[in-house]
């Protein structure tokens, strides 16, 4: 079909992609008596020929990426069937943390806003996407962090890529000091931006404090940073970053991804753990001041709705300047489509679900422990770490992946091997994440397996580790004193001399009691005012 346009079209003008048909250069004339150039004679470059040698490499190295196909099972929690539907396994490995995939409340909400607004947002939150499923979750996470505001972004990838990639690139001369451990979305963030990296040695404060030592105190720095380092559940001493990030005038831009849903009174993450009676205080009559918390001087946090609260996105906290600054000029949030309503009115009922009650993260942490606890018994090299993450050091690629198919295939068990560039060569792990539905049969099942898979394939042991100097913290005299868990004993309940198994058990039985859960804000608000009157307590405003 041709285009018609109008003698004074601009079009030619305005866009050098459409050419006008009713007017044609003498440049584009000539060409069109030239004729099109001759076919070139040389080989083409081999397309297929790149893809199978780039695949070549990645089976030579023993990193080619397997998936397996699991199906988790909303009603079997944390049973999935494989390709079969028949065939049961219960998943290790799943970053659904909380079980919120699956919680009542969540569907619920899904289902509803699903029926009344239908499966897509239809458009950029600049083209018809923006609604108020978007307004009332980023009202709700800027609330669970106590600042001024939210973004919501399709995925916390992208959140830290956009935000990052951003910023960098905006700001005059601008440096971001990286953790070495961080994760690939703020990798790409940086490297998008264009600005000056530096590296620092994984949660090392005196190598950060000489890199921003070198620099002079007016150019615009960023440390960039995660709370709970997923591969080995490493934490991050985020107060003394903020020390030096003052003192040296920078930012602060923190990844809570592993800890949102888990981590504090309302599941604010590590940052608000640290501060944990004051966080929890504004749930009472008498709230003290957050000013001056750990959470409070976080410039930007980052979390992510697509792991402990069950659904999918990403999203950004902080002022509201630094929020609007990035809304209108990030690509990252513009140009793409709006996550679907049901989604965000999930991702919303989740959030608040979780911040008022501990339980799920309370039993997520007892489980931890004694799956932590029943794992060492047995020699089994566990990397030591404070939080919910439980690495089990194999050191090699192959067995790590047989590891991980033995589990599956003789034992039911689904624990995903992790391997380069995920975790470096030569440390690949088992990756095991114990969840409030991983009840004692499940665990004895699990720590049994995984007993008898070491055996077989003679992997190595927390004492061979240590008889060769130790190795990632396993074998390492002080590891475990100095990986103390960073839920306290009296945090989690557990009274004097009481057993891990009596707190489950009782953790279990108050769960059984509690019948209705106090209600929640609607996810699906008809106006703003309506939502604001709905005065639930979420986190609470700073
Ligand atoms: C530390 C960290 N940050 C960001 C992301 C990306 O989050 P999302 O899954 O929402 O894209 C991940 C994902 O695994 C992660 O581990």
């Amino acid at each position: 079909m041709r285009l018609v346009l109008p003698p004074d079209s601009n079009l030619t003008t305005e866009h050098p992609n459409l050419t006008n048909p009713l007017r044609s250069s003498p440049a584009a004339a000539e060409a069109a008596a030239r004729g099109p150039p001759p076919a070139p004679t040389n080989e083409p470059f081999s397309y297929e020929g790149f893809y199978n040698a780039e695949l070549e490499k990645k089976h030579k190295d023993k990193s080619y990426r397997y998936f397996n196909n699991i199906n988790r099972l909303a009603k079997e929690f944390p049973r999935a069937h494989t390709a079969s539907a028949e065939e049961r396994v219960t998943v290790w490995c799943s970053n659904d943390y909380l079980g919120m995939g699956r919680n009542p409340h969540v569907l619920n909400s899904m289902h509803k806003t699903l029926d009344t607004y239908g499966a897509g947002a239809g458009g950029t939150r600049n083209i018809s996407g923006h609604n108020q499923h978007a307004v009332a979750l980023e009202d709700t996470l800027a609330k669970l962090h106590g600042k001024e505001a939210a973004l919501v972004f399709s995925s916390c990838f992208v959140a830290n890529d956009a935000t990052l990639a951003t910023l960098g690139s905006k700001m005059p001369d601008c440096v971001i000091l990286s953790d070495s451990l961080n994760h690939a979305s703020m990798i790409q963030g940086i490297r998008h931006s264009g600005a000056k990296k530096m590296v620092f040695k994984h949660n090392d404060m005196e190598d950060l404090e000489t890199k921003l030592a070198s620099l002079p105190l007016s150019t615009p720095k960023i440390i960039a940073f995660e709370s709970v380092y997923s591969m080995c559940g490493s934490i991050a001493p985020i107060e003394k970053i903020c020390d030096l990030s003052d003192k040296y005038g920078a930012i602060t831009f923190l990844d809570e991804v592993h800890a949102v849903g888990m981590y504090g009174p309302h599941g604010a993450g590590v940052a608000e753990h640290l501060d944990y009676a004051t966080w929890q205080s504004q749930d009472t009559a008498s709230p003290q001041s957050t000013k001056g918390t750990v959470q409070d001087r976080i410039d930007i946090i980052t979390g992510t709705l697509g792991k402990a609260y069950g659904c999918v996105g990403g999203y950004i906290a902080g002022s509201a300047a630094m929020v609007d600054t990035i809304r209108s000029l990030a690509p990252g949030f513009i140009f793409t489509t709006s996550l679907p309503p049901a989604t965000m009115a999930g991702a919303d009922t989740a959030i608040q679900y979780q911040s008022q009650q501990p339980r799920d993260r309370v039993l997520q942490q007892l489980h931890t422990r004694a799956v932590k606890t029943a794992l060492k018994d047995l020699d089994i090299p566990v990397i030591p770490n404070p939080s919910h993450i439980v690495p089990l050091l194999v050191g090699d690629a192959e067995l790590a992946k047989k590891a991980s198919d033995k589990l599956l295939e003789e034992h039911g068990i689904y624990v995903q091997a992790i391997n380069y560039p995920t975790v470096p060569r030569g440390e690949e792990r088992l990756r095991i994440t114990p969840t409030p539905g991983h009840v004692k049969p499940l665990r004895d099942h699990l720590v049994q397996a995984v007993q008898a898979v070491w055996n077989d394939l003679g992997l190595k042991r927390t004492s061979d580790w240590q008889s060769q100097g130790g190795f990632v913290g396993v074998g390492v005299e002080g590891a475990e004193a100095a990986n103390l868990p960073i839920w306290e004993d009296a945090q989690l309940g557990l009274q004097p001399g009481e057993s891990l198994e009596g707190a489950v058990a009782r953790e279990f039985n108050d769960a059984a009691s509690q019948v209705t859960l106090p209600p929640l804000k609607a996810a699906t608000p008809l106006t703003e005012k309506a939502h604001s009157g709905m005065n639930i307590p979420v986190g609470v405003v700073a």
